[in-house]
């Protein structure tokens, strides 16, 4: 057992549940190429509701499995389930709708950089329909929460890389996901805001949203103590807190 297990076990999966898994994979490999294989064999079933961190080094392939699990990359080979649709068989236009009750946080942030941050954020509820008036109470709101309020009429381009990261975490909780994809979140704000923004999170986990978060943050890892899965030599393992208050229910 290597240093970065430390301070975890290994448990099996926990398999009575009734809970419906939202992403399910088997066998799963990817590739880029004909290059050797990123990820091999990975095995994976995420609940409902469940709360996980994605870890592993530089490299490991957190941001490619992240990609199959926001449709935007299938599997070289083996099995992805999402929403319980095999992505190998379900059409563009079917990926796109599922799409939408997934909310990403890039690691590149992926704003339109044509847009002011406040429509940035109002994105997701304006392709939803949704009245104009409410569009602008909930988008005032979450961005007075992760305190860009000053910028909301400020582009992209003249804001700072924690500020971009604010916005692009509020544009992807704002419509309450079901599924909550986020890739290194907090890896451009300060620590004393990176807290508040994993209360978002966590305040969306209970009400009802899955989500996973990519992150090299032993900080909060150690503070949160949520579940595992951590990439290492191409393999996917999941680990549990030892001071588990999850008491299987993950
Ligand atoms: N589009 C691509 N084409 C070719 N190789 C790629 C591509 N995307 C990723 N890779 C390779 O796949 C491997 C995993 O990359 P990935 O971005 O998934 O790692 P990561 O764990 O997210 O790393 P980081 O912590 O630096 O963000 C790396 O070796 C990377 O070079
Ligand atoms: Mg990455």
């Amino acid at each position: 057992m290597g240093k970065d297990f430390e301070g975890v076990i290994i448990l099996a999966r926990p398999e009575s549940s009734n809970i419906p898994p939202i992403i399910e994979m088997q066998n799963v490999g990817i590739r880029y190429g004909q290059g050797p294989e990123v990820l091999s064999d990975v095995k994976l079933s995420l609940k409902k509701g469940s709360f996980h961190f994605l870890t592993g080094k530089s490299g490991a392939g957190k941001t490619s499995l992240l990609s199959m699990m926001y449709l935007a990359q299938k599997p070289s080979r083996g099995i992805v389930n999402v929403f319980g649709k095999n992505v190998n068989f379900t059409n563009r236009d079917s990926l796109s709708m599922l799409r939408r009750k997934i909310g990403v946080v890039f690691q590149d942030f992926r704003l339109l950089d044509h847009l002011s941050a406040f429509d940035n954020v109002a994105l997701p509820l304006r392709v939803c329909g949704m009245d104009e008036r409410e569009v602008r109470k909930r988008v005032k709101e979450l961005l007075q929460w992760v305190e860009l309020d000053r910028h909301m009429l400020d582009t992209p381009a003249t804001l700072s890389g924690g500020e971009k990261q604010r916005i692009a975490i509020a544009r992807a909780v704002i419509n309450r996901p079901e599924l909550l994809l986020a890739d290194e979140p907090t890896g451009n704000v300060d620590n004393d805001i990176a807290p508040k923004l994993m209360k978002l999170f966590v305040e969306l986990n209970k009400l009802g949203t899955t989500v996973v978060i990519a992150t090299h943050s032993e900080k909060l890892i150690n503070d949160f103590n949520y579940p595992r899965l951590h990439l290492q030599n191409h393999n996917l393992h999941i680990l549990y807190p030892s001071s588990s208050r999850f008491g299987g229910q993950i």
